[in-house]
């Protein structure tokens, strides 16, 4: 709509009853009519205001559901599972859920949610960003730290606060990013650390599949996206339920009992489709992700990896040993630490292809064409 300097609003208004007045003293009855028109104005005004703020409201709706249908997760399962290694059981079961809830997308449901427990550094938000790049190519992972929502109010900071409030026109930082791309892998890394009124919160927007953002008014839909929540908690009575028992659901049940012991409410469990444990890598897979760690920090140099000798995986394996509480946190530093000075030398040398081999006497990598 323009916008009227307040000079001239103020003009205009005077014109307007100096106008009225001046018919009201030729013809009295007019004044009536007058206020008749001006009330049907005022009517007319305000069904605008609504049909715009609806018209808001449905743009957000804007959820192409044959396009999520449409998406094959599953010829991604193995790209998924060369990145993220060690846990296949809970690739496949990721994968699957998700092409489930996607062959039934429907408006007022997310189609997945998944609860996953592990010690640190095993690759849970890793796995989170990996299928955020598999699924939505186009959209980043949304990651809130639940650990910053640990008063009620936060949930204000979810989902925006009223208007009027400090930072309403910012929105909600769950609301707005889905709003402006409804298209969303979502992580709530520790969720355990939210405030219990954040945790009904989330309750309600994965039991409903939408929620309305308090500062705009419009309503937020959740149909395309999937959450993933993850906790460090319960892991070694998860540990113990999967190693005893092999069918899924009762899995899943059990592991509910177990998270409702952790201090989760029970409703809330319910809502995750599967709540899944990834555990200590052993080390032949803490190996294999040295590998894919060398070839990316390589990688970022220009140079590729053709070779790498076991004697150079064995040594970062060896040294990881000590560090072994950060799961594989650590292992990107040391790999760091011991490939540093060789990728000078290979950049002198101009190499773009190299092998790598350890040098006993130093334990340092050495490279060669
Ligand atoms: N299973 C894995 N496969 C490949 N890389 C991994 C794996 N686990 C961890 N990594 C590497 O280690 C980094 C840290 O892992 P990540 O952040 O996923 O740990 P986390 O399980 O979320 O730990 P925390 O509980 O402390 O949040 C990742 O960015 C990734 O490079
Ligand atoms: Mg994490």
């Amino acid at each position: 709509m323009m916008k009227l300097h307040p000079f001239f609003m103020v003009m205009i208004v005077l014109g307007i009853v100096t106008g009225m007045y001046s018919v009201y003293t030729i013809f009295p009855p007019s004044m009536p009519l007058l206020f008749v028109g001006s009330l049907i104005g005022l009517f007319v005004r305000i069904n605008q205001v609504l049909l715009e703020k609806r018209k808001q409201t449905d743009a957000g709706a804007a959820v192409d559901f044959a396009r999520l249908r449409a998406i094959d997760l599953k010829c991604y399962a193995g790209w998924i599972k060369e990145n993220v290694r060690g846990h296949d059981e809970v690739v496949d079961r990721v994968v699957s859920r998700i092409q489930q809830g996607l062959a039934v997308a429907a408006p007022g449901q997310v189609p997945g949610a998944f609860m996953l427990s592990g010690p640190t550094g095993t690759g849970k938000t890793f796995l989170a960003e990996i299928v955020a790049r598999a699924l939505y190519k186009e959209s980043e992972l949304l990651l809130l730290r639940m650990n910053q929502y640990k008063s009620p109010q936060d949930v204000f900071t979810l989902i925006g606060p009223p208007p009027g409030y400090q930072g309403y026109e910012i929105g909600g930082a769950l609301t707005r990013p889905v709003l402006e791309n409804p298209y969303r892998v979502i992580l709530l890394d520790e969720f355990e650390k939210a405030h219990i009124d954040v945790q009904h919160c989330l309750y309600n927007i994965l039991d409903r599949g939408q929620c309305r953002e308090k500062s705009s008014g419009r309503t937020v839909h959740f149909s395309a996206c999937v959450f993933f929540a993850t906790c460090n908690c319960g892991v070694d009575a998860l540990r113990a339920i999967w190693k005893k028992t092999e069918d899924p659901a009762l899995r899943n049940g059990r592991a509910r009992e177990a998270m409702a012991r952790e201090g989760f409410e029970r409703p809330l469990l319910a809502r995750f489709s599967d709540i899944l444990v990834m555990d200590q890598l052993d080390p032949v897979e803490i190996a294999e992700v040295a590998c894919l760690q060398i070839a990316k920090h390589w990688r970022q140099y220009g140079i590729e990896v053709a070779y790498t000798s076991p004697e150079v995986l064995i040594e970062a394996i060896r040294r990881n040993v000590e560090f072994q509480d950060y799961g594989v946190r650590q292992l990107a530093n040391l790999i760091r630490e011991i490939t540093t000075p060789s990728i000078e030398e290979a950049r002198r040398l101009g190499a773009t292809r190299v092998r790598l081999s350890l040098d006993e006497k130093t334990g340092q990598v050495t490279v060669t064409r």
